[in-house]
C-alpha cells in the first residue's frame, strides 16, 4: 500500500453541511479527494480506494474483477452490517456477481426497456395529472416534495409492482432508513424485516389468488415461480429492490431539480416552451445533479490496475459517478448547469453490469413530470435560498427532506 498511516488518510464521505445542494464537494473537497485514484479511510475505519475521474470510474465499473456482493472480506461498507444482512440478501441482485447476478436481472430487462416504457408512458401522464391535482389542492405555499415528487414514483412503481399505494407511508418511510448511513444497524434491521415481511405477505395473497390482475409481481409468480425457476424468497427481494430503487431516487430527483430549474426563470420555461428538449434536459440534469452521491462500492476479486494504481484482491474501491459528472476532461465547464449541453456521457445511473435498469422508466417520469409541472405551474417558485433548505446529507441517495413552494 503506501507509507500514509491508515488513520491519516482523508475520511469518506467527508461531513459538511454548508456544501448546499448542488455542490458534490466544495474547493478544499476537491483538493483532497479528485483527480487519481487515492487511499481514503471510511466511517468503520477501514481503509478504500477512491475513484473520481470519468475515465477511471468507467474502468473499474466495467471490470469483472470487482464485485458488488458486501458479504466477501474487504468489501468497503459505509456503516456497520446489520446482524442478519448477510443471510437476507436472497433475490437482492444489486449486491450479486456474475451468473447469479445476469439470472435474476434477465427475468425483468424485457420490463423495463424503452419501448415496454413508451407503453405505459399514458399511465405515467395520468399519475402526474393526478399527483398534480395534489399539489393544487394543497397550496399555494405547498412542500413539493411530500404533494408532488415522492407521491409520483410511489404511485408509478405501486401501479408496476402491484403494491397498494395505500401502503406507501409504511414503505417509504422505511426505505428511507434503509439508505441512511447514520440509522442504528439494529434499526435497519427491523425495518428490513418488516419491508420483506410486508411484501412476502403481498405476494402470498397474489399466489393464492392466481386469476389475479396483470401486475409485474403476479406476471413474475405465474411465469417464473410456479414453473420453479424462481423462488418466493428471491421474488421478495427482487420486488423489494424495486421498490425501494423505484421511488426514493426519482422522487429525489424530481425535487432537486425543480429547485435548479426555478433558480433561473428561463431555465424553467424551457419545459414549457420547448417540451421537444426536455430528454435532454433530464440529461443535464441528472449529471449535475447526481444524487448517488457516496459512490457506489466495490471490492477487487483480483489484482487490477485503475487509472495506473494497483487494486489487490480483498481491497474496496469508492466509485465517484457524481463526480465522475464532473470531470472537465469529459464535460466543459463541469460546475455550470448548462440545459443546452449535450450531457449523454453522464453516469448517474453507473456503468457496466449493475447499471440502472429502470432509467427508460426514472427518464420518462423526469421528462413527463417536469413538462406537466411548468405547464400547469408556470409561475411556480422555491420560497427559500437552496442553503437554508434540510438536505439527505447521510442518505446513499442525496435529496431533499422538504421544497417549499408557491405559484
Ligand atoms: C441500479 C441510479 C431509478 C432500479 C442503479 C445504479 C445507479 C442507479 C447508480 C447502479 C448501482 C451499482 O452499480 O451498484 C438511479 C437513479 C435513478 C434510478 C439516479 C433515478 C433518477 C430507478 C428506478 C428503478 C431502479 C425508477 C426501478 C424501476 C434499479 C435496480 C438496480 C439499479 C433494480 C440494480 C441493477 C443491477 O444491479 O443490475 N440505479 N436509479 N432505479 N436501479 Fe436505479
Amino acid at each position: 500500500m503506501t507509507g500514509v498511516v491508515e488513520a491519516e488518510l482523508p475520511l469518506w464521505p467527508p461531513v459538511n453541511p454548508t456544501r448546499g445542494p448542488f455542490t458534490p464537494l466544495d474547493e478544499a473537497e476537491r483538493d483532497r479527494y479528485v483527480g487519481p485514484v487515492r487511499r481514503v479511510r471510511l466511517p468503520t475505519g477501514a481503509p478504500a480506494w477512491l475513484v473520481t475521474r470519468h475515465a477511471d470510474v468507467r474502468q473499474l465499473l466495467r471490470h469483472p474483477a470487482f464485485s458488488s456482493d458486501f458479504r466477501r472480506p474487504g468489501f468497503p461498507l459505509l456503516r456497520p452490517l446489520p446482524p442478519q444482512a448477510a443471510e437476507d440478501g436472497r433475490g437482492s441482485f444489486i449486491q450479486m456477481d456474475g451468473g447469479e447476478h445476469s439470472r435474476l436481472r434477465r427475468m425483468l430487462t424485457a420490463e423495463f426497456m424503452i419501448k415496454n416504457v413508451r407503453r405505459i408512458e399514458p399511465l405515467i401522464q395520468r399519475t402526474v395529472d393526478e399527483a398534480l391535482d395534489v399539489l393544487a389542492a394543497a397550496g399555494p405555499p405547498a412542500d413539493l416534495v411530500s404533494s408532488f415528487a415522492l407521491p409520483l414514483p410511489s404511485m408509478v412503481i405501486c401501479h408496476l409492482l402491484g403494491v397498494p399505494y395505500a401502503d406507501h407511508d409504511f414503505f417509504q418511510t422505511r426505505s428511507r432508513t434503509l439508505l441512511d448511513r447514520e440509522m442504528p444497524p439494529a434499526r435497519v434491521q427491523r425495518d428490513f424485516e418488516e419491508l420483506r415481511d410486508y411484501i412476502r405477505a403481498l405476494v402470498d395473497a397474489k399466489r393464492a389468488r392466481p386469476e389475479g390482475t396483470d401486475d409485474l409481481l403476479s406476471r413474475l409468480i405465474r411465469e417464473r415461480v410456479e414453473p420453479g425457476e424462481l423462488d418466493v424468497d428471491e421474488l421478495v427481494g427482487m420486488a423489494l429492490l424495486l421498490l425501494i430503487a423505484g421511488h426514493e431516487t426519482t422522487a429525489n430527483m424530481i425535487g432537486l431539480s425543480v429547485l435548479r430549474l426555478t433558480r433561473d426563470p428561463g431555465q424553467y420555461a424551457i419545459l414549457r416552451d420547448e417540451p421537444d428538449r426536455a430528454a435532454e434536459l433530464v440529461e443535464e440534469l441528472l449529471r449535475y445533479l447526481s444524487i448517488v452521491r457516496t459512490g457506489l462500492l466495490r471490492v477487487a476479486t483480483e489484482d487490477v490496475t485503475i487509472g495506473g494504481r494497483l487494486i489487490r484482491a480483498g481491497e474496496g474501491a469508492v466509485v465517484l459517478i457524481s463526480l465522475a459528472n464532473r470531470d472537465a476532461d469529459v464535460f466543459d465547464e463541469p460546475d455550470r448547469f448548462d440545459p443546452y449541453r449535450q450531457a449523454h456521457q453522464q453516469v448517474a445511473f453507473g456503468f457496466g453490469v449493475h447499471q440502472c435498469i429502470g432509467q427508460p422508466l426514472a427518464r420518462a417520469e423526469l421528462r413527463i413530470a417536469l413538462v406537466a409541472l411548468a405547464r400547469r405551474f408556470p409561475g411556480l417558485q422555491v420560497t427559500a435560498a437552496p442553503e437554508e433548505l434540510s438536505t439527505r446529507d447521510s442518505s446513499v441517495v442525496f435529496g431533499l427532506d422538504a421544497l417549499p413552494v408557491t405559484w
